[in-house]
C-alpha cells in the first residue's frame, strides 16, 4: 500500500466527483493520504473529509499564497481543528516567493513563524511549502529547533536537503521526479537517506508522466514511488514500504 502524504481533495477541481475519486483510491493501492488545509474554510473542509474517508487525515494551516487575510486570532481557529482526533500536522504552511501577486514577504514570515510557533505549542508536525524562499525558509526552521516537518514538493539543492535533515526534518517529493528536466530534484533524492523520504502527490497539481498536465490523485503516487525507487536502487515494494512507514512516523499514525 503506498501513502500520498500530500493532496488536496477540497480543491475546486473535484467538485463535480469528490465521492467518486476518493471512493477509487483504496483500490489503487492507496492505504493512506494526507489533506492540508490552505486557508480556514480549506482547513475545516479537510477536517471534515477525514471525517469522512478512513484512509484521509488532514493538516490545518494557512499557505502562503492564501495568508493575506490571516489575522492572529485565526491562530484560535487552527488551535481547535488542530484538536481534531484525525487532525495529524500543521500545514501547509511556509514561503512562496515566487508570484508577484502573494502577500508581501514581511507578511509571509510573519504567518509562518506565528504557525510554527503553534505547532511548537500543540507538538505537531509541520508541512513546509517552500517556492523560491529557501534562504528564509531554512531560517524560520532554525529558529524553531524544537519543531519537526517535511519540506513538500521539495525544489532546494541537494546541500539544503541534507541541511535539513541533519537537523532532523523529512524531505517530500511529488511527480516531478519523473519530470524530464527534474534534475535538481534527482540529485535532492539521491542526497538523502531512505529513512527521511516521503512522496506525494500535491493533487490536483503535478500529476506525473505519463499524466502531465491532467487532473491529478493519490493513485496516480505509484509513478512517484516507481522513480524514487529507481533513484534509490531498491524496488518498488520496498520503496513503498519504506515511505508508508516514513510517513506513519512523522504524521504518529499507528
Ligand atoms: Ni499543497
Amino acid at each position: 500500500m503506498l501513502f500520498d502524504t500530500h493532496a488536496h481533495y477540497d480543491a475546486e477541481e473535484y467538485s463535480q466527483d469528490r465521492d467518486g475519486v476518493l471512493a477509487a483510491l483504496p483500490e489503487m493501492e492507496v492505504g493512506l493520504a494526507v489533506n492540508p488545509g490552505c486557508n480556514i474554510p480549506s482547513s475545516k473542509a479537510a477536517v471534515e473529509l477525514a471525517r469522512k474517508w478512513p484512509f484521509l487525515y488532514a493538516a490545518v494551516g494557512y499557505h502562503p499564497e492564501n495568508c493575506g487575510p490571516y489575522r492572529p486570532e485565526d491562530l484560535d481557529v487552527l488551535r481547535e481543528l488542530a484538536r481534531e482526533p484525525k487532525a495529524v500536522a500543521i500545514g501547509e504552511i511556509g514561503l512562496d516567493y515566487y508570484w508577484e501577486e502573494n502577500p508581501p514577504k514581511e507578511h509571509q514570515l510573519r504567518v509562518f513563524r506565528d504557525q510554527m510557533a503553534l505547532a511548537q505549542e500543540l507538538d505537531m508536525p509541520v508541512i513546509v511549502h517552500d517556492r523560491d524562499a529557501h534562504a528564509d525558509s531554512l531560517a524560520v526552521v532554525r529558529e524553531f529547533p524544537g519543531v519537526r516537518g517535511v519540506f513538500h514538493c521539495y525544489s532546494g539543492s541537494a546541500e539544503m536537503a541534507r541541511e535539513l535533515v541533519k537537523l532532523g526534518w523529512m524531505i517530500s517529493f511529488t511527480g516531478v521526479l519523473t519530470y524530464k528536466n527534474a534534475r535538481k530534484a534527482v540529485e535532492a533524492a539521491q542526497a538523502v537517506p531512505l529513512d527521511r523520504l516521503m512522496i506525494e502527490t500535491d493533487s490536483p497539481y503535478m500529476a506525473p508522466v505519463p499524466y502531465r498536465g491532467k487532473r491529478n490523485h493519490s493513485g496516480y503516487v505509484r509513478y512517484v514511488c516507481e522513480r524514487l525507487a529507481e533513484l534509490k536502487g531498491v524496488s518498488f515494494e520496498e520503496c513503498a514500504r519504506i515511505t508508508m512507514e516514513n510517513g506513519k512516523r512523522f504524521f504518529g499514525i499507528a
